[in-house]
């Protein structure tokens, strides 16, 4: 049996304990970007001094936090936030802070991201305003005129253990976010904002990535709110507000032949407020080796929604390279549960699957939408599955 520790000894080992731990929170060293040249006024370009406190935190051996102050920061050119770093912990506070992108489109309308972390791990990034300024891109894009086709606001790329919580970004000149390449990816309380009209401002974009959980988004944009692309599996979407918007949608997927599948997708708790899709799952009509498996949207709530629940094996926008051709992407275990309100169309569910790899078990389960208060219609083209519970339209499974 061990001795017991005289009190005096007990009474030092708890101090030191205590030395220690204060030891490690003040060893997370603070880096301001102010301090390093950026102007919170917005008027000069804070590219550079951002860059500054980034490499500093980055190069640490311990903790790093970046504090950006409350303010206008002007980040005029596409910014690479780079790692690999010499810690496992960076956190960027921008609460109060907004970063603008330059008021000419095309200092960053041909970079992919304005903003990328890229080859990072345990980066956390709280709070902030991302303000790309995309309506005049999106105004030489209506012009007919040539444009760049923009850049991505904030880039997650090839990076692990990231957390994003309470960011807002508006006016993205392209998709607001893309998570791609990534590994254990939480986007918490995230509010994205551009017109109705804006052209493919999708809000988030997830591809070749796994376990990212986006909890709580509010999502009001021109293209998908939320599109997941090949290579996705284990995402969980939760209690999400989309519209204006196209949906949430798996794809599209299957223009290449060689394609990374996307498996266990969960979509719970959503409201769609007159989207142009609901849960939408869309392939090109091409030959590919990819698949869409183990998908579950469950507790939605549409309100005057164009296609509330919609597979579409035959997307072809341009009638180029892809009319007449069965798709080859293979789709099963697609579940629709507790799923109500109402279609903005006379057809609420639409299963238009290929020729070629019919759905397979596809499920709908208390599934109640109507459209002018009326029963709306189900299409089913080489659709197999099982409906249960209440299914109105009936189903056509
Ligand atoms: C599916 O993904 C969720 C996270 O989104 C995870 O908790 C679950 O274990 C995954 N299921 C399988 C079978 O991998
Ligand atoms: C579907 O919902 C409508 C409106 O809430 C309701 O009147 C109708 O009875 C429901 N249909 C079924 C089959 O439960």
């Amino acid at each position: 049996m061990a001795k017991q520790l005289p009190h005096t000894l007990l009474l030092r080992h708890a101090l030191f304990c205590s030395l220690i731990f204060t030891q490690i929170l003040a060893k997370s060293t603070t880096y301001n970007v102010v301090n390093f040249g950026a102007d919170p006024t917005g008027l000069k370009d804070s590219t550079l001094a951002f860059l500054g406190a980034w490499s500093n935190a980055c190069g640490s051996w311990r903790p790093a936090r970046i504090q950006v102050p409350p303010g206008q920061f002007l980040l005029g050119t596409a910014t690479r936030f780079g790692g690999p770093c010499n810690n496992k912990v960076i956190s960027i506070s921008m609460g109060g802070a907004t970063l603008v992108g330059p008021s000419d489109y095309r200092a960053i309308g041909e970079a992919l991201h304005w903003l990328t972390f890229d080859q990072v791990s345990g980066v956390r990034i709280h709070g902030g305003v991302l303000d790309a300024r995309g309506g005049s891109l999106w105004a030489c894009k209506s012009s007919g005129q040539p444009c760049p086709i923009g850049a991505i606001t904030l880039g997650i790329t090839n990076s692990n253990n990231v957390v994003v919580t309470g960011l807002t970004s508006i006016n993205s000149q392209l998709f607001h976010m893309i998570i791609s390449g990534c590994n254990n990816v939480q986007v918490h309380g995230v509010k994205i904002m551009a017109p109705g009209n804006s052209p493919n401002t999708d809000g988030i974009h997830v591809q070749f990535s796994s376990d990212v959980t986006i909890l709580n988004p509010r999502i009001r944009t021109g293209d998908d709110c939320v599109s997941v692309g090949p290579g996705t599996k284990n995402l969980w979407v939760e209690d999400i507000a989309c519209g204006p918007g196209h949906g949430i949608s798996i794809g599209s997927l299957g223009w290449g032949m060689n394609e990374d599948g996307v498996i266990n997708v969960t979509v719970r708790t959503a409201t769609f407020s007159k989207t142009m899709n609901g849960f939408r799952i869309k392939s090109w009509g091409r030959p590919s080796n990819g698949f869409v498996n183990d998908v579950h949207f469950e507790h939605a709530f549409m309100s005057d929604v164009q296609n509330p629940i919609v597979i579409d094996q035959h997307y072809c926008p341009y009638y180029t390279g892809c009319p007449q051709m069965a798709s080859g992407i293979r789709i099963s275990d697609i579940s629709y549960k507790d799923i109500h309100g109402t279609s903005a169309t006379q057809v609420a569910v639409k299963f238009d699957c290929s020729l070629k790899h019919p759905c397979r078990r596809l499920r709908l389960e208390d599934v109640n939408l109507t459209y002018k208060n009326q029963v709306p219609q189900a299409s089913c083209r080489n659709a197999g599955g099982t409906a249960f519970g209440t299914v109105q339209p009936e189903s056509c499974l």
